[in-house]
This record gives structure tokens, sequence and C-alpha cells, in this order.
């Protein structure tokens, strides 16, 4: 694991993006795997600004999501179809048929899982996945507790992170998601994990620090061969010397 602590959030985000693009610079049909949450927001908003100066061509691009919220509509204003075609998809110009964001109002879960894994296999494999770390340690939507062996799957939230409890007078509880196993994240080339601000530093240290657990799931990318982490100076604040 390469570890890059960064002043501020601000920072850490042009790193990462110049970081992705770098790597489509070097491999323009490259896959990306792509995350959601606050975490890469400004990530993103720099990839569309350099994409506008003409600097990065997204056009030989394949990318894939990590998640979505299980069930729900494209156009509920909290999925993730929403915050990656608002925040990123549909400022660049990734080729339509070449983004893939688990379908949250399948009718048949476990075909979609399972076409979902073939996508990926048939892309050639992901090249580089950005990831985001929850406080208790999950990537994706894989949860302590979540088999490394995972693969795509249904999954259910717990009580802190349910859609419902982000949504004020929401109808019915969103509490269940699709999302990429531990595994088929895993298998990605390379892996870049971003995380921001205090309320992620024992999540990050545990994953750094700690031993390999399913309690940590993050813990797993201690084994991967190629990941770096980069970190404003609070999630790095219980690190230490690294
Ligand atoms: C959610 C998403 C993850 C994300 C994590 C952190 O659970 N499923 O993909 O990385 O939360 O989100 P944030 O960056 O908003 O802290």
């Amino acid at each position: 694991m390469k570890i890059e602590v960064f002043s501020d959030y601000k920072s850490m985000s042009k790193q990462a993006s110049l970081f992705v693009a770098q790597r489509i610079i070097e491999k323009p049909n490259m896959v990306l795997g792509l995350p959601t949450g606050d975490t890469p927001k400004l990530m993103y908003q720099n990839l569309v600004k350099l994409h506008e100066k003409g600097l990065i061509d997204f056009s030989g691009l394949e990318t894939f999501n990590l998640d979505e919220y299980y069930p729900i509509s494209q156009n509920h204003p909290k999925s993730f179809y929403r915050y990656m075609h608002d925040r990123f998809l549909e400022n660049v110009n990734v080729p339509k048929n070449g983004t893939h964001i688990p379908d949250g109002s399948t009718e048949n879960i476990e075909r979609e899982c399972q076409e979902y894994e073939k996508a990926i296999k048939k892309s050639g494999g992901i090249d580089l996945t950005v990831l985001g770390i929850g406080k208790n340690g999950h990537i994706g939507y894989n949860e302590p507790g979540s088999e490394f062996g995972s693969k795509t799957r249904l999954v259910e939230l717990d009580e802190s992170i349910t859609l419902t409890n982000k949504l004020e007078n929401t109808t019915g509880s969103i509490n269940k998601a699709l999302t990429m196993g531990i595994s088929t994240i895993m298998r990605s080339k390379e892996i870049l994990l971003l995380a921001s601000g205090t309320k992620k530093k024992k999540a990050i240290k545990s994953t750094v620090r700690g031993e390999v657990t399913t309690n940590t799931p993050a813990s797993v990318l201690q084994l991967h061969p190629s990941t770096t982490i980069y970190l404003d100076e609070y999630a790095a604040e219980d690190l230490g010397e690294y």
C-alpha cells in the first residue's frame, strides 16, 4: 500500500483527479471502477474541468460503478445513477453504452448481479477502481462481515446508512443495495482509495495498521498488489509514522 497524505480535501481531490487522468492518458481505452458518496465529488468536478479544457478524452473508456441502492428508480434524486450522471457522466464523453451502474429497479436480482460480473469480465477486467471508505471500513456496500470472496450481490444496509435515514419524509424504506463484491473489487488491477476527515481516521487506521479481517472490509487491500491511498491530514491523524 502506497500512502500519500495531503494538507486538505481540496489538494487530495486535485491529486486524485490527476492520478485518474494520468492513467487515462496512458491507456485511453481503460476500464474504470467508480465510487459515489461525498469524498469523490471534487475529484469528479476536477475531471470534468480537465475534459472541458480539452485535456482529457474519455471516449475510449468503459466505467463500472461500485454500487446502487435497491429498490430505487434511476431518476430517484438520491440514486447513484442520478449522482453519476449529474456529477460526471453527462459532463464528459464516456460512450453511453460504456457506462455500467447496477440496476436498482431490476426485476431479477440474481440475473442483474450475474450480468454485471459478466460485463466486467467481457471488458477485460477493471484497470483502476477508485474507492471511498465507510466509517466502519466498508468498501462499496460490503459491510463488516462481508466474505472476501464475495461477488456482485444484493446486501442489507445497516440502520445507520439506509437511504431512508438520509431523506426527509421519504415513502418506504430503502435499506438494501446492489454492490460489487470484495473479490470483484480485488480483481481490479489497481486501486486508489480516498478518505477525508476525522470521521474516517479510525477506519483508515484499521485498514492500514490493523489485521486483515472481514470486520474491516477495507483491510483486505493490504493483500492487493497495487493499492494507493490518498488521505487528507484529518483522515491520517491516527496513522502515526507510515
Ligand atoms: C457509501 C458508498 C461507498 C462510499 C462510502 C463513503 O457507503 N456505498 O461507495 O465510499 O459510503 O461515502 P462518503 O465518501 O460520503 O463518506
